[in-house]
């Protein structure tokens, strides 16, 4: 590896991670027992060779799956204090956490249950552990935009317990422009706005996810660097990129990790930022994503170390103090 201590004891925040994807295989299981949930595989072992995907959808199907042991408020509890205290170990100073409502809700779970069980944990590690915390509600893309609605009125009791709102899930064939009424929506309720685009999806969804919906970063990006028109949008707006590399070569966004982009990104003045996404199907948290980049991808340099971890600072929703105590 290249620069690891670098790399590893930098501060940084993570902008891009569903707390859903930090769900381990031996924590699936302990749940399943724990809720007399039946799994669809007969060990860890056996869940954890299912881990081979070959697009976003792929994924999606395991990821679904796997999130169906989560029940009660305890479980979303441990599972948020696991991730968090991974994040504590690489040095991470500021996690923004997406969560799917819609995935739990559509099996009976209430909206309170996700919701408090995610926000004590963030409240007791921000207190324990120094760590900075806080929660984004995602909307399925997949579903029609009126349960979109449905699910933000759903969560408005709990206002102050998230801070914005993203778009997750399939993303090809679901535009944002979709969304365009709930995100309106969540703008008048003063909630930050955040969108997957240009994962899979061509740059004609990054550039809606920002004039339709109006984004403040963009989920990905990746493909931003098909359109030149594109790319000088968003150096010049800085708008961040909260790409995940470890996510992009399991998923094969890229052939390997070595042709990941980020470095073009970089060079070009774009504020691109690195993610885990989803911690336990990818392969690793926040500093395997940096240490296996630098490894793989040989441009990359310790001033592109600062300007990643830096960006991510600067684009996180922290409160101004707090980014200068970081930076
Ligand atoms: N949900 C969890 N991970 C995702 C990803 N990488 N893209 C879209 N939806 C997701
Ligand atoms: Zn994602």
């Amino acid at each position: 590896t290249r620069l690891p201590g670098l790399l590893r004891s930098m501060p940084k925040a993570e902008l891009h991670m569903h707390i859903e994807g930090s769900l381990e295989p031996e924590m699936i299981f302990r749940l399943a027992e724990r809720n007399g949930v039946k799994l669809a595989y007969a060990s860890v072992e056996a869940l954890r060779e299912a881990y081979a995907f070959t697009d976003l959808q792929s994924f999606l199907d395991i990821y679904y799956a796997g999130a169906s042991v989560l029940l009660t408020q305890q479980d979303f509890y441990d599972m948020a204090r696991a991730y968090l205290d991974r994040a504590v170990a690489d040095n991470v100073v500021r996690a923004e956490m997406f969560f799917d409502p819609q995935t739990h809700t559509e099996r009976g779970v209430a909206m309170a249950t996700v919701i408090e069980g995610l926000h004590r944990a963030c409240v007791d590690a921000e207190r324990e552990q120094g760590i900075s915390a806080a929660l984004i509600l995602c909307f399925l893309r997949h579903l029609p935009e009126e349960a979109a609605l449905q699910t933000l009125e759903d969560a408005l009791p709990f206002r102050d317990r998230f801070i914005g709102v993203g778009l997750d899930s399939s993303e090809v064939g679901h535009p944002p422009e979709k969304f365009a009424r709930v995100f309106a929506r969540a703008r008048d309720l003063g909630l930050h706005l955040v969108a997957h685009a240009g994962e899979e999806g061509p740059p004609a969804y990054i550039w809606s996810a920002l004039d339709v919906l109006g984004v403040e970063r963009i989920d990905h990006g990746v493909q931003a660097v098909h359109d030149p028109d594109l790319m000088d949008r968003l150096a010049r707006d800085r708008i961040a990129l909260t790409v995940c590399p470890l996510s992009n070569e399991k998923l094969c966004v890229f052939p390997t990790l070595a042709d990941h982009n980020i470095q073009r990104l970089l060079d070009a003045g774009l504020a691109a930022t690195v993610n885990s996404d989803d911690p336990a199907y990818f392969g690793g948290y926040m500093n395997t994503n940096f240490t296996r980049l630098f490894e793989q991808v040989p441009g990359l340099t310790a001033q592109h170390a600062y300007q990643l971890a830096f960006n991510s600072i600067e684009a996180s929703f922290a409160a101004v103090a707090d980014k200068q105590r970081w930076q």
